[in-house]
């Protein structure tokens, strides 16, 4: 099958033709109808996180399965899904207290002395957080993936694999903005749209969104925004300390820098508390006010917007379905798996909310 292959740092990813195994009996192959391009696969690209190479990346994905193990009774051939890759084993402490995203169990990958269940000419390919979808098929644990309704499109359907799953989850799980409340989200890129989606939905009373590039501004507007701030002309901390008269009750940061973080922090009243999201490189530190905790402030991190997937994305996709997600206008661009490093170009502009591999 044909897939990008990610080889060294700093180079574009290559289209290859590569092989991948058969289900083992927990294992599922899914054909891939489409695959979102996220930051996170860039981070890996400019080596600001470490992988091992060669690595098929690519981890926000729909599709249709195509053959299932031995022991899999949840999915069959034929039937739609979307792909997570807060894969969970479902009964270690995590799993079992209910914060099924931060299993990390082995279980769901295949030993060393397995066969891999990507590899090139006999040579092991990496598998990219245990599912690849920068590929035409995905073989992947039971536990990666969810079935969900055949009427919803499956390019829409992807960006709920890590986009909308993410910036959702972070208002409504991790930080439970409540309705009412003042909320800033800091970049306007495919999660920190989703996050200004969601707290719309979450009833928040005033939405501030702040990037630097104003078409997305515009785009924070359609999303829900009811002011925006950008960040290029002048301070954003002290413009949305103005806005609302002495800043916000949560605020989320989804770029993944050092300065921003910060500002997240910086820009809450006191009690409020800033969900960081963005990946900020490796070995980066934040600094804060120590004081500043005096008044109740909070910091806290998100990672896959604290999901329970099998539940929240049929959620999410009815939401889309009753026009609650603006999941049309997050796709700028449909593109074939040839076109991966324009859309990574096109990332770096920050002109685009998502591009999303469309598969024949
Ligand atoms: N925690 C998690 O589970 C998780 C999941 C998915 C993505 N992420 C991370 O979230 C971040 C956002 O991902 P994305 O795919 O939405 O990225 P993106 O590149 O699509 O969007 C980033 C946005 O930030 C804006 N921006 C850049 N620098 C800025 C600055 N200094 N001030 C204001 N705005 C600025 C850009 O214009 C762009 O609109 C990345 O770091 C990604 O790795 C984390
Ligand atoms: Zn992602
Ligand atoms: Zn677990």
């Amino acid at each position: 099958m044909k897939a990008a292959i990610f080889r060294e740092v700093g180079q574009p990813l290559e289209i290859e033709n590569i092989s991948i195994s058969k289900p083992g009996p927990r294992e599922v192959l899914v054909r891939t109808a489409a695959a979102g391009v996220c930051h996170s696969d860039l981070h890996f690209i400019e080596g600001l996180y470490p992988a091992q190479t060669p690595m098929v990346l690519g981890h926000e994905s729909a599709g249709i399965v195509e053959q299932v193990g031995s022991d899999v009774t949840y999915v069959k051939p034929g039937d739609h899904v979307i792909t997570c890759l807060s894969v969970f084993c479902g009964h270690c402490e995590q799993c079992l207290t209910g914060h099924m995203s931060l299993c990390s169990s082995a279980e769901v990958r295949r030993d060393q002395d397995e066969e891999p269940r990507l590899a090139q000419e006999g040579t092991l390919v990496n598998q990219f957080a245990n599912l690849s979808s920068f590929a035409e098929q995905m073989l992947i644990h039971e536990h990666a993936l969810v079935k969900i309704r055949e009427d919803m499109p499956l390019d829409r359907a992807a960006l709920l694999g890590c986009a909308v799953t993410t910036g959702v989850g972070s208002v409504f799980h991790t930080a439970a903005v409540e309705p009412g409340s003042t909320v800033a989200v800091i970049g306007c890129g495919g999660v920190g749209l989703s996050c200004i989606n969601g707290a719309a939905i979450a009833g928040a009373g005033r939405i501030i969104a702040i990037d630097m590039v104003d078409s997305k501004l515009a785009m924070a507007k359609e999303f829900g925004a009811t002011d925006i701030v950008n960040g290029s002309n002048g301070d954003a901390v002290q413009q949305v300390i103005e806005l609302t008269g002495g800043g916000v009750q949560y605020s989320f940061e989804a770029i993944g820098l050092k300065q921003t973080a910060e500002d997240a922090f910086n820009m809450l009243r006191a009690g409020g508390a800033a969900t960081i999201i963005g990946m900020i490189p490796v070995g980066t530190k934040i600094e804060l006010m120590g004081a500043a905790f005096l008044q109740e402030r909070k910091i806290q991190g998100s990672f896959m917007g604290s999901n329970r997937f099998r539940i929240d994305m049929p959620r999410f996709i009815d939401f889309y379905l009753q026009g609650k997600l603006h999941l049309d206008q997050m796709i700028s661009k449909r593109i074939q798996l040839e076109q991966i490093n324009e859309a990574f170009a096109d990332m770096k502009t920050g002109a685009l909310a998502r591009s999303v591999i469309v598969f024949d």
